[in-house]
């Protein structure tokens, strides 16, 4: 089980390329269900979700031919083409769906194109429960009849054919969204999604499934219309940035008060990120088309508080990194995460490294400044592991962090781009 080493205490200095965004990458995956021609994606990350969303795509019959530059460990990513001409199974297992949550967006585009399937329920996770109920909800109101049986999802539509209906969701959710619209593309009639998740992610789904042929309106909204058609044809489209990947390395850079430029990443994605980091005093200036420089060399830093929230707030998938960050700066914050109910889970390995961390609630209080003590530490899940290793890179001295393959599943050679840019680590098994 790989390990990472990290040597803290050097300033980061370089350029990072940004990697196509894994969360925009696995639906768009999944949307080869929805037709029997060719989906070309580029700009996929290398990163062992996408393997696992591959391998769950062929075993219901879909051909992928992938780009042979493996990335970190050799996972899968680059150029993907995927034809589902030959869907021969409409279950996914529990194997691979208790690894990857975003297994269940297989739902909503194997009802839509074949009127049934059987889906794992995907078990909780690191950070809280994670049901799917407005999942299910919403598939049951384009008229899916949904039974749970043995731990699965036994769905089926009655006459083949999903009916464009009004679905109304009672809180913002990325993966009900997904698996609503990318189903209702496929519907007779149409459909009105209300209070819709807007995150970047699920705008690149929209537009790629438009260029599919589906007929979406408010795209970048929290209100999609889509007139279902009757098939959706192939398309080449190119992922978008990983908005979390950047956000990570320009918490990094502020932590160690390093400088950094990023380059390939959609600005317009990253304003409540950008916004934060200039509040607590980071120069941020944008050199060219798709770059962000990231400066905290000499910088005296001030802490600030946030709040978790969805698209365009601050998002919580960088509630972490940004407690590591706060732990580098003198004074007191309060940190709080309005999403998932236990997404603190790194404040325990904080502690080991000498944080004064008072969770209270959804709410934590950070009182940083005080030297971060390197430590072995575990991982527990992908973004509480990234935040490990910038709080080993402001730390001083050898810090190791288990668990790797938790990063692995979202970051691509995430201590191959960091050693460009000075950082002591390395990874050994
Ligand atoms: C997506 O997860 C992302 N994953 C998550 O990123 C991200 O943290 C999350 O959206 C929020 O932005 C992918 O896109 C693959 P939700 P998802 O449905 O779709 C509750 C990462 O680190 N809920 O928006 O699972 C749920 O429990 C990952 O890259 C229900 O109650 O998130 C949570 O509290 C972590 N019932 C809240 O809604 C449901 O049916 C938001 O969940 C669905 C969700």
């Amino acid at each position: 089980m790989d390990k990472i080493y990290v040597t803290g205490g050097t300033p980061l200095n370089g350029t990072i390329t940004i990697s196509g965004s894994k969360n925009a990458a696995l639906p768009l995956m999944a949307t080869s269900l929805l037709t029997a021609d060719t989906i070309t994606l580029s700009n996929v990350p290398h990163i062992a979700d996408i393997s696992t969303m591959a391998h769950l795509l062929l075993q219901h019959g879909t051909n992928l031919l992938i780009d042979a530059s493996g990335g970190n460990g050799g996972h899968l990513g680059g150029v993907i083409q995927l034809t589902s001409d030959n869907i021969n199974n409409i279950e996914a297992p529990y194997d691979l769906v208790r690894k990857m949550r975003a297994s269940v967006l297989v739902l909503g585009p194997l009802l839509a194109r074949f009127g049934k399937a059987r889906v794992s329920l995907p078990g909780g996770c690191a950070i809280g429960t994670r049901p799917i109920d407005m999942h299910l909800k919403a598939l049951t109101e384009l008229g899916a009849v949904i039974e749970l049986t043995e731990g699965y999802i036994d769905a089926h539509v009655p006459g083949g054919k999903l009916t464009g209906t009004d679905i109304h969701f009672g809180k913002i959710s990325v993966g009900a969204t997904e698996n609503a619209l990318m189903a209702a593309t496929l519907a007779t009639g149409t459909t009105t999604i209300h209070n819709a998740a807007k995150e970047p992610e699920i705008t690149d789904l929209a537009n790629c499934l438009v260029s599919m042929g589906a007929n979406i309106d408010g795209i970048g909204t929290h209100t999609l219309t889509i007139n279902g058609v009757e098939s959706l044809h192939g398309t080449h489209y190119k992922v978008i940035c990983d908005r979390i990947e950047a956000g990570t390395f320009m918490m990094a850079a502020a932590a160690t008060r390093g400088t950094l430029t990023l380059e390939e990443v959609d600005l317009d994605v990253m304003t409540a990120t950008i916004e934060l980091l200039k509040d607590i005093g980071v120069h941020i200036s944008t050199p060219a088309d798709n770059t962000l420089k990231v400066d905290a060399h000499n910088a005296t830093l001030s802490p600030k508080n946030v709040s978790t929230e969805a698209y365009p707030g601050f998002a919580t998938d960088l509630q972490a990194q940004y407690m590591a960050l706060m732990l580098t700066i003198d004074g007191s914050c309060i940190i709080e995460e309005t999403i998932f109910e236990n997404r603190f889970m790194h404040v325990a390995e904080l502690s080991r490294m000498g944080a004064d961390i008072l969770i209270e609630g959804y709410k934590a209080t950070v009182h940083g400044g005080k030297p971060l003590k390197n430590a072995e530490l575990m991982a527990t899940d992908l973004r509480a592991s990234v935040c490990l290793v910038i709080a080993a890179l402001a730390a001083q001295g050898d810090s190791v962090i288990n668990r790797m393959y938790h990063i692995d599943r979202g970051y691509e050679r995430i201590e191959e781009k960091l050693a460009k840019c000075g950082a002591k680590i390395r990874r050994a098994r």
